[in-house]
């Protein structure tokens, strides 16, 4: 939908408003809406036929603004409303988010603070702030009104959304990750979920700092990519697992050329060398799809040192096995999963889902030899994110996988202001794989494994 549409459907919405706020404008804040919708629809009435708000630089920018104002001052006289300096101000500002940003979520898509922002139709917004869950006061005027932000934000990506395909999964140009679903499959009205990403990717040194690993962990994590070995990173949904992979990768090699597979891009990696391949949903013939397997299949035949896969949840594990086993080795990906053992098992059903015939002992022990290590992460009750177990694949034992867990956290409890207490153990096990590390260069002191009384305490 172009600019113009979209404004044109914003004035038919506005019409059937104005039907409906004049029958009945009964709160105040109806009559506050109706003064809004008003201004807006004069600005909107006044604009030039090709205005994108996209193309906007500063200058017009302002000239938008002083409209807004001169509209918005003259709706209220008209109505006979009187409001503070603040309160005009915060109406101009909420105009303004109708015309050029995303309409009530604007504020909260700005806000640093906010780093997941959920709309379950129009009366209902949260958020994520600093890992918790807070509900807000944002509203949309109906449903109409959400489908519109939901549009503005997929149109300018060559997406759109109605009954035929009602779901959308996309990504802004920021980085940040958003779904749209809407009625029918969604009950309660168009729901649209954007999960934000720091401008500037987590780095290890901020996942110490939030008490998500400690240092030895990370030294051995540095050691282990460096030293090629075949790491999964293992947890439930929004536990950090696209997050932690982006700060493994950034220990792989800036001389290596690698490929990352994605349903929507979103690692940031920050080496040179890098081809990012996303995949594609079928269009509305059910064409022309691509998945993640098709995508591994592929990059085994563009000369990568490194693939690295957001999400291994189907069939490409069969591939990424056999790619590992191979000699594309020094492979990180993840899976959806609650523990170590949990992640093979669940690799294990993805290859079945391959559609290869394989009796399960074979299957695991291409796993067992594939996979070094499984990083496994968990988020915490005070929405703290933390690496709960790094587990080693160490062989088979008759039809069993065996595991040896090298670190473990051990949650102590909850300090007064209710955050998670515990601290990160060594197990005292020297891993198997390090053996290879002295022939590869790769220097880790033992003493990273050794479990000690003082061995690091973190409170967050
Ligand atoms: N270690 C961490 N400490 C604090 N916040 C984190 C940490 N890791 C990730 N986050 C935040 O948690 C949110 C979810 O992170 P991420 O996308 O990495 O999770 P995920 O497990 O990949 O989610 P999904 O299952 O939806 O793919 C993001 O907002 C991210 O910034
Ligand atoms: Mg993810």
């Amino acid at each position: 939908m172009t600019g113009l549409e979209r404004l044109s459907k914003f004035k038919h919405e506005r019409e059937i408003n104005n039907k409906k706020t004049v029958e009945n404008i009964t709160t105040p804040d109806d009559s506050l809406d109706t003064i809004k919708t008003e201004a807006l629809a004069r600005v909107v009435n006044d604009l030039a036929p090709d205005f994108s708000p996209d193309l906007l630089n500063q200058q017009q920018n302002r000239e938008l603004e002083t409209k807004v104002q001169e509209a918005t001052t003259a709706v209220l006289t008209e109505n006979g409303k009187f409001m503070s300096r603040a309160e005009r101000q915060q109406l101009i500002r909420e105009v303004m988010n109708e015309i050029v940003g995303l309409g009530p979520i604007e504020p909260l898509v700005r806000d640093p603070d906010v780093s997941e922002i959920m709309v379950n139709g129009p009366n209902q917004v949260y958020v994520e702030r600093k890992g918790r869950i807070y509900p807000t006061d944002v509203r949309f005027r109906d449903d109409e009104h959400v489908l519109h932000v939901i549009e503005k934000i997929i149109s300018p990506l060559g997406r759109h959304i109605d009954e035929t395909s009602p779901m959308v999964d996309a990504r802004l140009p920021d980085g940040s990750r958003v779904n749209a679903i809407i009625p029918p499959l969604a009950i309660h009205g168009p729901t649209l979920t954007i999960r934000k990403f720091s401008v500037e990717p987590y780095t290890v040194e901020d996942l110490i700092s939030f008490g998500t690993l400690n240092s030895h962990m990370a030294l051995f994590f540095k050691a282990c990519v460096e030293g090629r070995l075949n790491i999964i990173v293992s947890g439930g949904t929004g536990t950090g697992k696209t997050t932690t992979l982006n700060v493994l990768s950034s220990f792989i090699p800036h001389q290596e050329r690698i490929v990352t597979i994605e349903d929507a891009a979103e690692l940031k990696l920050q080496q040179e060398h890098v081809v990012s391949l996303e995949s594609r949903p079928a269009n509305i013939e059910g064409k022309g799809q691509v998945t993640i397997r098709d995508l591994v299949i592929n990059s085994l035949r563009m000369r990568p040192d490194r693939i690295v896969v957001g999400e291994a949840r189907g069939g490409e594990a069969l591939d990424m096995l056999q790619a590992m086993n191979t000699g594309h080795d020094g492979s990180l990906t993840t899976v959806h999963a609650n523990s170590p053992r949990d992640t093979l098992s669940r690799i294990e059903t993805m290859v079945l889902m391959a559609g290869m015939d394989l009796p399960v002992r074979a299957i695991r022990e291409q796993i067992a030899s594939a996979v070094n290590l499984v990083v496994q992460i968990s988020r915490f009750l005070d929405g703290s994110r933390k690496v709960t177990q790094v587990t080693e694949v160490v062989g088979m034992e008759s039809d069993t996988i065996t595991l040896q867990d090298i670190f473990v956290y051990e949650q102590k409890g909850f300090d007064e202001q209710g955050r998670v207490n515990g601290r990160f153990r060594p197990t005292g096990i020297v891993p198997k794989c390090i053996t290879s590390f002295g022939a590869k260069g790769i220097n880790l002191p033992l003493d990273v494994f050794q479990p000690r009384a003082d061995s690091v305490r973190v409170v967050s």
